[in-house]
Order: structure tokens, then C-alpha cells, then sequence
């Protein structure tokens, strides 16, 4: 079955996404919330105390509790009663959220919640999904903004609905329930350690749902989980190994320097490539230099050019499979990283070698561009979260078209640039802007590198 766990506080826009998320997958939403809401709107009803464990024990064996989907929408029966039209009242959060900390209800709401999950493609939310009631769920993530954020989403939800309210209490209640649902005993609100973390404090509701759609899609892909496991399989423990030492940076460079003097003039013959503005990749100390991305040969030739002692590249970590291609390459400063997920083990490598004052090259598409125009496909995060991260400036390079055999080749190094303004940038949509931002440089290097080469052209024909 599909589990989906959205964990977070009140007002994280938790249930708004996984409606979006459940809809897109075609399958089920469960509000857990209600649930302990259905809860407590029964034990006011039958007159106990939501905060009597003793007395709301007893009263857990007379409940009944069905979770049933009319019209698409969720609707929870107690015995027998639709309970669902009275669950949103202001007052119904406050005792939800006292009930909730007994440890009976808890029992009793995650067995139902877990026999749900086994026979339900379904997206829950709720603050213990992912740590407690399914921690081996297919995604997870923690959804959260700063509790005067979630205040202001409420009041003014509230306000649409000509609801009068008052913003202090509000945001005082919010204060008071996180306190409650992060101080209980058993189960208390908390990120799961494998939960992507989004804060949406700055972010528009549409933005979330795209991210976690996003996400959603790379692992829940059909040979996401088979594909992952197939591959452990045909890879040897040995090889496995081996990749495993490759993640480690290079500290020896021998074998690039004699590599550089053996093949630069090899490179010089075949694919004779002029470099325009080469003084632009001078830097000292750390840099991330980017480009476009043709072929295997387009990585060398600004490795050559640019960087005579060092320089690490992040390479696929398919390449990397090959026995002695991976060593060689391990050998010439390449870094092996798993594309289409978080590879967490090559952030930690390229942050390590950027912080101790190195030279990183990336190719910010992610992948060859096979069509060979000099159009370039959507950029990935990585080069911004590197930069900002790290402080880094990053040097834009283009090739005028993909390296020609024995045909003169232009690869364009255009100014360095910093995104210093996204430098206490956190969230995914502030990285997403700062990629815009690195598109643009892109671009604009795009047109300096046309303007160079067509002007060379015309030059030549006069
Ligand atoms: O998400 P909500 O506001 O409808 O939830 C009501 C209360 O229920 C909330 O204060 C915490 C509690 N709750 C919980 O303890 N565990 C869950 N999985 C869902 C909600």
C-alpha cells in the first residue's frame, strides 16, 4: 500500500496539501486530527472530562468509531452519529488536544489509523504519522511556519467565514496547543529523522503542494522502490564498497596532472576549443564553476583549461559502477552523486571540499542535453544550495554548441557572480528563486557567448 505521513503543527497548511497530494494521486485523505476531534466531541457530548484518563478509558469501550468517504469527503460516524459538522468549532481544538494526550486514545486512534493504512493508499496527517504510527510510510514530511504565521492564515480563514475573532487569543491558543501536542508522553509532535522538512512560513500554498508533489512523484515513482532494489542487488557488496570510498574527496592529485599533460594536446587535435574570457574563471580560493553539458569530452576540456593542480566534479554515480572506469575517475577529483534524489552522502562531500577553499565543477542541468541546441532544461536546486551554503561564488560557462571533432569549439567563461542577497535563505521556494537567479546568469552568458561567436563569424566573412 501507498503511505503518504504529512506531519506539523496547527495551521502548517498540513490538511490543504495532503488533499492536493491525495487528489493528484488519485487515492484517499485521511484528517487523523478529526479523529481525535470525533473523540473528544464525544466525551463532551456523554459528559466526561477530556482531560479524565480514567473516565474517558472506560468511556473508549462503548466507542465505535467508522471512517467512512461520502461524496469524497471524510466523514467519521461514533456510534452511529455523524460527528463530522460539529469537529471545526473553535472550542473542539482545545479539547481535541487535551483528549489527545491520554495515552488510551492515543492507543486506540493509532490501531485504527495503522489497520487504515495497511488496506488504504492513503496520505494522513497529523503530528506522530511518520514517527510513531507508520514510521516505514513511502514519504514522509514535517510541515511547519512560525506560530504568528499560523495565527494569520486562521484569522483570516475565520474572517472570510464572518467569524469574529481576536488575533491575541489566537495566537495564544496556537502557542498553548503546540506546547500540549509537543509535551506529551507518548507520541509527542516531532520531525521524523527521514521526514523532508518544509517551512512554509514565507511560502504561498501553491508552492508547498508543488514541492511536495515533487517530491512525491521521484519516490513514489513505479521503479522507484524496484529500480532502488534491483540495483542494490546487480551492484556487488564489493562494489558497493568501493563507491563508497569514491564519496570521499580526492586529497591526491597525481594522477590528473599526468593525466592533463598527456591528454590536453590529444584534446588540442580533436576537439580544438578556444576559451573566451578565461581570466572570468581566475578565482582564488573556493568557486563552483557551472556549464552546459553535451557530451563526456565537455567535462575535460574546461577542467584542463582552468584548473591545472585540482579540481573536484560531481559525476553520476552509474560511471562510477564501472570498475576500473570508477577508480579512474575517482582518481581525477570526480565525485559520484545519485541524481533524482537526495543524495546525502555527495552534499556532504562537495560542502567538504568547498569549505576547505577548493574548486567545484557542476553541471547545473543535471543531465546531457542529447538534443544538442543551446537550449538548456530547467536548472536543478544543487548549484544555488551550494553556493548560498557555502558562500561560494559560482562562474557561469557556456559552449557555443556541443564540442565538434577536428571543428574550432568555443566555450564562453562569463563573470563570476554570488547570490550573497540569499545568504540566510532556508526555505525550498528562496532556493527556487536563487536558481532563477543563476538561470539568468546563464542566459545572459548565453547572449554575451552568441554575440562573441556570431560577431567572430560575420568577421571572418567580410
Ligand atoms: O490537526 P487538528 O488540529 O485537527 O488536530 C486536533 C488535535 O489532535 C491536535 O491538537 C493534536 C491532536 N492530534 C494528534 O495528537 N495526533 C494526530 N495524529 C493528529 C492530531
Amino acid at each position: 500500500m501507498l503511505n503518504i505521513a504529512i506531519d506539523g503543527p496547527a495551521g502548517a497548511g498540513k490538511s490543504t496539501v495532503a488533499k492536493a497530494v491525495a487528489k493528484d494521486l488519485g487515492i484517499i485523505y485521511l484528517d487523523t486530527g478529526a479523529m481525535y476531534r470525533a473523540t473528544a466531541y464525544y466525551a463532551l457530548q456523554q459528559g466526561v472530562s477530556v482531560t479524565d484518563e480514567d473516565s474517558v478509558k472506560k468511556l473508549l469501550d462503548t466507542m465505535s468509531m467508522d471512517i467512512v468517504y461520502e461524496n469524497g469527503e471524510q466523514q467519521i460516524y461514533v456510534n452511529g452519529l455523524n460527528t463530522t459538522p460539529y469537529l471545526r468549532e473553535h472550542y473542539m481544538s482545545k479539547a481535541a488536544s487535551d483528549i489527545s494526550a491520554l495515552p488510551p486514545v492515543r492507543y486506540k486512534m493509532v490501531e485504527l489509523q495503522r489497520t487504515f493504512a495497511k488496506t488504504h493508499d492513503v496520505v494522513l496527517d497529523g503530528r506522530d504519522i511518520g514517527t510513531f504510527v507508520l514510521p516505514d510510510a513511502n514519504c514522509k514530511f514535517f510541515l511547519t511556519a512560525t506560530p504568528e504565521e499560523r495565527a494569520t492564515r486562521r484569522f483570516k480563514e475565520l474572517k472570510e467565514k464572518g467569524q469574529q475573532v481576536d488575533y491575541d487569543k489566537l495566537l495564544a491558543d496556537i502557542k498553548q496547543r503546540d506546547y500540549n501536542d509537543s509535551h506529551r508522553e507518548v507520541a509527542p509532535l516531532k520531525q521524523a529523522d527521514d521526514a523532508d522538512f518544509v517551512d512554509t512560513t514565507e511560502m504561498s500554498i501553491d508552492v508547498v503542494i508543488a514541492h511536495i508533489k515533487e517530491v512525491v512523484h521521484i519516490k513514489t515513482k513505479p521503479n522507484a522502490q524496484t529500480d532502488k532494489r534491483s540495483e542494490e542487488k546487480s551492484v556487488s557488496e564489493r562494489t558497493l564498497k568501493r563507491i563508497k570510498k569514491y564519496y570521499l574527496p580526492q586529497k591526491r592529485f597525481g594522477v590528473y596532472r599526468f593525466m592533463r599533460i598527456l591528454l590536453r594536446p590529444v584534446q588540442a587535435i580533436f576537439w580544438p576549443t578556444k576559451i573566451v574570457n578565461r581570466q572570468n574563471g581566475n578565482i582564488d580560493g573556493r568557486a563552483i564553476y557551472i556549464c552546459n553539458h553535451y557530451s563526456k569530452v565537455d567535462s575535460l576540456i574546461p577542467c584542463f583549461a582552468l584548473f591545472k593542480k585540482e579540481a573536484h566534479i560531481l559525476g553520476k554515480y552509474e560511471l562510477f559502477k564501472v570498475p576500473i572506469a570508477g577508480w579512474f575517475l575517482h582518481k581525477m577529483g570526480a565525485i559520484p552523486v545519485r541524481r533524482g534524489e537526495a543524495d546525502i552522502s555527495a552534499v556532504k562531500s562537495v560542502l567538504g571540499v568547498l569549505k576547505e577553499d577548493k574548486k567545484l565543477m557542476l553541471f547545473p542541468e543535471g543531465t546531457r542535453n542529447k538534443s544538442g541546441s543551446q537550449e538548456m532544461a530547467e536548472l536543478k536546486t544543487g548549484t544555488a544550495r551550494f553556493a548560498i551554503k557555502t558562500k561560494s561564488p559560482v562562474v557561469p560557462m557556456l559552449y557555443y554548441s556541443a564540442p565538434r571533432l577536428f571543428r574550432r569549439n568555443w566555450l564562453y567563461i562569463g563573470e563570476p557572480f554570488t547570490l550573497d542577497e540569499f545568504y540566510s535563505a532556508r526555505t525550498p521556494e528562496q532556493m527556487h528563486m536563487a536558481t532563477e537567479v543563476v538561470r539568468e546568469k546563464m542566459d545572459e552568458t548565453r547572449r554575451l557567448c552568441n554575440e562573441y561567436v556570431e560577431g567572430l563569424k560575420k568577421g571572418k566573412k567580410k
